[in-house]
């Protein structure tokens, strides 16, 4: 999923603290309206959940990936998966449309990335997906950084978060039509505390830290934000915002 050499995805350790990103994405399948038959890229497949969801409305779905681990994960739905970083898609002119559920924040060159999607499409071909927008998580990474700082450590931000102006710009200085740009806070329930969402997606932070600190940071890092992301009964939320978009390759490309 991520194209970070210090994020590794570990398929258990995603099922335990992730499971939320594929079962929420489904509003992003709907968005899609895939219909049977069609070919589908899946981009930033992580371990197939939404792959296999495609695949079993009738779609020919290619899952890439960037991680190993989860195109392995992905593969062993009987999935078609492949790793790939997301920068450099090779195909051309060969799917109906392009997909993408919580996987462009992690793609920093979001040039290449639109690029290789334009190329990958036919014309007339739909890019639709969702990612995080302007202000995606960002009580979590105002704690990160600063706790970080109390170290003396910096780590540029490794994620790509938009505004929704940018972002269209991104896609219509390629040649997309766009149909649907919307930028959507949506608190996230987690399934424990924040801590397992560190564990799992913070790695490009908390790397930088000797082995020995980790531990200590991430409890920092809880309590920090417990006062704004903990209910009074114990129920945690990440501060998501999602950018959705719905995208179309003109049938008379430019
Ligand atoms: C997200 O889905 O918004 C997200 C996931 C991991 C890191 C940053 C953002």
């Amino acid at each position: 999923m991520s194209s970070s050499s210090a994020q590794h995805w570990d398929p258990a350790q995603y099922a335990e603290n992730a499971r939320f990103v594929s079962d929420l994405g489904m509003p992003v399948v709907e968005l899609l309206s895939p219909k049977p038959g069609e070919r589908i890229l899946d981009l930033g497949c992580g371990d197939g959940a939404l792959t296999l969801k495609l695949a079993k409305l009738g779609c020919k779905v290619v899952g890439v990936d960037s991680s190993p681990e989860m195109v392995a994960a992905a593969k062993s739905l009987g999935l078609n998966a492949q790793v790939m970083d997301g920068h450099t898609l090779p195909f051309i002119n060969e799917f109906d449309a392009v997909f993408s559920n919580a996987a462009l924040h992690w793609m920093k060159h979001p040039k290449d990335v639109i690029a290789g999607v334009w190329r990958a499409l036919k014309p007339g071909g739909r890019f639709v997906g969702e990612f995080g927008g302007c202000g995606n998580v960002a009580a979590i990474v105002t704690a990160i950084e600063s706790a970080l700082s109390s170290r003396g450590v910096t780590v540029a931000n490794p994620w790509f978060f938009p505004r929704p102006e940018e972002y269209r710009g991104l896609l219509e200085a390629m040649g997309f039509a766009i149909e649907i740009m919307a930028l959507i806070p949506r608190p996230t329930p987690l399934p424990g505390d924040v801590g397992g969402w560190l564990e799992t997606f913070a790695q490009p932070y908390t790397s930088a830290l000797p082995g020995t600190e980790k531990r200590g940071f991430i409890s920092e890092v809880v309590e920090t934000l417990r006062p704004m992301l903990c209910d009074a009964n114990g129920n945690w939320h990440a501060d998501y915002v999602r950018l959705r978009f719905s995208a179309t390759k003109p049938q008379a490309a430019p």
